[in-house]
């Protein structure tokens, strides 16, 4: 299930424009700053594919990178804060969502949750929205590494993971698999490539 090639292949900001031959493909979603393009990097262990920052809002379009000519890993926008005019943010959230809704390859959305802080009411909403239409969704949580900074008021990595499990426990018939990572450690790599080969097969 290891990853031997990874190619950018494309930026789109509308679902039409999309790569048109037909592989498969699984898109990272999640807040701004959650560590979507990070974990893509591990994922093909490649340092600066996809573009990373410190600032909330570095990716901007839907962006699709081709693995082992076989399939697509897709890097989205986040949403929430981002220092981006809020036009743009906008927009961001408009062709995102039309996407999922439309995008006939896509297998699985991954939704990125940060499990160093408690879940914001923008992920739950997230959640809820994709719940409630039907997307085929796994969600990972980012950033485990951080978790042993407890900070007075702060709750552990597994406190704020299973606080969020039980929030969206209603949005789904069933409850979506989970995949604990760092794009540090590069724990749950494997586990997610895996995963996605598992997919694939259906
Ligand atoms: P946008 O494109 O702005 O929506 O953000 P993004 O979700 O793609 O986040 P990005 O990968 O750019 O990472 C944001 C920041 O979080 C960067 O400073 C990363 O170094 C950091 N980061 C990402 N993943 C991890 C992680 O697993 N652990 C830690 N400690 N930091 C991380
Ligand atoms: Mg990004």
């Amino acid at each position: 299930a290891q990853i031997s090639e990874a190619n950018f292949v494309k930026s789109s900001v509308r679902t039409e424009d999309c790569p048109s031959d037909g592989l498969p493909e699984f898109a990272l979603v999640g807040r701004s700053n959650v560590g979507k393009s990070s974990l893509l990097n591990s994922l093909v262990r490649r340092k600066k594919l996809a573009h990373t920052s410190k600032k909330p809002g570095k990716t901007q379009c839907i962006n699709h990178f081709r693995i082992n000519d076989s399939w697509y890993l897709v890097d989205l926008p986040g949403y929430g804060y981002a220092s981006a005019p809020r036009e743009l943010r906008t927009d961001w959230n408009k062709f995102t969502k039309d996407y999922f809704l439309n995008r006939s390859t896509l297998v699985s959305v991954f939704l990125l949750i940060d499990a160093s802080v408690p879940a914001k009411q923008i992920d739950l909403d997230y959640a809820s929205w994709l719940g409630q239409n039907q997307i085929p969704m796994t969600i990972i949580f980012t950033k485990c590494d951080k978790r042993k900074k407890k900070k007075k008021d702060g709750k552990r990595a597994e406190e704020n993971m299973s606080d969020f499990q039980e929030l969206i426990g209603g949005f789904f018939h069933t409850t979506p698999p989970w995949i604990m990572t760092s794009s540090v450690t590069h724990q749950g790599r494997d586990e997610i490539l895996l995963h996605i080969a598992q997919l694939r097969n259906y």
